[in-house]
């Protein structure tokens, strides 16, 4: 369970220590606008979100890591970057395959964070987790988060409706393409 670290970042796995910092940013409507129900969530969702994170490493070895500023002064978390199994089918993609996704704190938008986090466990999970494919869901209004997808790589597989109704695009990086990537 190593620590990821990029020119900005440090990328520990999920530790009992950020929950608080899940609290706060799941609480952020501004946070869960494009995720599933779009609602914020209260303190016993993201507590039951958090022990499934633990849950997560001790089971597959991979999973949510915090975002962390190498440079800041405290070690709170500004955003979390996510590897995970997929928690439901999608049509076209072989199981097992593993989902990656990104928060960000609003106050640290628009700086390339959620980029350098994506790009550092994209590359996690072709090396050492030898991932088939990646998969990525956003909701269409969520074009920040397609740029991500589109930015490293990954390209679209198909338009999927999700558990709460919504509008959800798929987007998948095979591995035979991300071994040719210009790196
Ligand atoms: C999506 C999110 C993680 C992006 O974080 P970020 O650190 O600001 O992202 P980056 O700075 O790396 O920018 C990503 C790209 O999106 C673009 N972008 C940022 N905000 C945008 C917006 N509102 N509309 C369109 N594009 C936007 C950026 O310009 C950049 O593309 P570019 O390099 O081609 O200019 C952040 O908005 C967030 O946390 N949203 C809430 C949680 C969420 O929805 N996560 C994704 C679920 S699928």
């Amino acid at each position: 369970m190593r620590t990821l670290t990029t020119t900005r970042l440090a990328l520990p796995p999920w530790h009992p220590r950020f929950e608080e910092d899940l609290c706060r940013l799941s609480a952020d409507p501004r946070v869960t606008r494009y995720l599933g129900d779009g609602r914020p969530w209260d303190r016993e969702r993201a507590a039951a979100r958090h022990g499934e994170f633990l849950a997560h490493w001790r089971e597959h070895g991979f999973g949510w890591r915090a975002i962390l500023l190498r440079d800041a002064a405290d070690e709170s978390a500004i955003g979390v970057a996510a590897l995970n199994r997929l928690p439901r089918p999608v049509p076209g993609i072989d199981e097992p395959a593993i989902e990656i996704g990104w928060w960000v704190d609003p106050r640290h938008w628009g700086k390339g964070i959620a980029t350098e986090a994506a790009t550092a466990i994209r590359d996690e999970a072709f090396t050492d987790h030898r991932a088939a494919r990646l998969v990525a869901l956003y909701q269409p209004a969520n074009h920040a988060s397609g740029n991500i997808m589109r930015k490293i790589g990954m390209r679209h597989h198909d338009d999927i409706t999700g558990p709460y109704d919504e509008d959800v695009r798929v987007y998948v990086l095979e591995r035979a393409n991300w071994s040719v990537m210009p790196r």
